[in-house]
């Protein structure tokens, strides 16, 4: 059992690792509260020219449909808050879907397209929602499933109402899909806080079921998962 900063710490680390022994590696990102301390730990080693991303490509797992770059609670902010506008990932090299193109079908094609282009990710990071999903796949997602456009479900929406200023959520958004997420050479999975202990639960039992996304994970030969919880009294 981790605290947070435990968990960011480690988290940072596998990616500084990753980076290590290969500099310009293709590193899939995540949004959410969870990431955010890993992202301040990169940002802080960035700053001490501990680490450079001078060479590293990104690829963000999904982003919401009809908010643009310039809104505060769209996926494309969150990372230029909290990681991109403080690091030297060249800017053609920060890949995240476009979540107001006007042919979303073409865009999520392209989308795979380029991630296969760039020889594919190396390491993955993912989030899981208490229903299990990782990227914004939601229960019932295909295991084959690429970049689509994909609805989000109650459950979602709910715990993500937080980031959200706009009353209206938006109810679709862009993600990778569970084979692309598979398709990475290795992938980490952070999980925090009490909220995600029944998720977790279910993720350790091994089944896999497509009601629960993230149990597809249990055929990948290479995934940490990362889980921490508030110490008593605190959150
Ligand atoms: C969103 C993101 C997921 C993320 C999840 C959990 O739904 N699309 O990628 O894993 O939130 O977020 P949090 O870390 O805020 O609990």
């Amino acid at each position: 059992m981790k605290d947070y900063e435990e968990l960011s710490e480690k988290a940072a680390e596998i990616l500084m690792k990753q980076l290590e022994s290969k500099p310009d590696s293709v590193i899939g990102l995540a949004t959410g509260g969870t990431p955010i301390g890993m992202y301040r730990q990169l940002v802080s080693r960035f700053k001490r020219e501990e680490i450079s991303f001078a060479r590293v490509t990104a690829f963000n797992l999904d982003e919401y449909i009809g908010l643009g770059k310039e809104q505060p609670e769209s996926f494309y902010s969150y990372m230029e808050h909290h990681f991109f506008g403080h690091v030297d990932i060249p800017v053609a090299s920060r890949h995240i879907p476009d979540g107001m193109a006007e042919n979303l079908e073409g865009a999520c094609e392209a989308y795979e397209s380029s991630i296969e282009a760039s020889g594919g990710i190396d390491l993955q990071v993912v989030g899981i929602g208490q229903n299990g999903h990782i990227g914004f796949n939601e229960p019932g997602t295909s295991f084959q499933s690429r970049t689509h456009v994909t609805e989000l479900s109650a459950s979602t929406r709910r715990a993500n109402a937080k980031y959200f200023d706009v009353k209206e959520m938006p109810e679709q958004a862009i993600t990778m899909g569970l084979q692309t997420i598979m398709k990475a050479r290795s992938i980490v999975l952070l999980a925090y806080g009490h909220e995600k202990r029944d998720a977790l639960a279910q993720l350790r039992t091994g089944k896999i079921t497509g009601s629960f996304p993230a149990s597809c994970l249990h055929e990948h030969p290479n995934v940490t998962v990362l889980y921490g919880e508030e110490s008593e009294g605190e959150g």
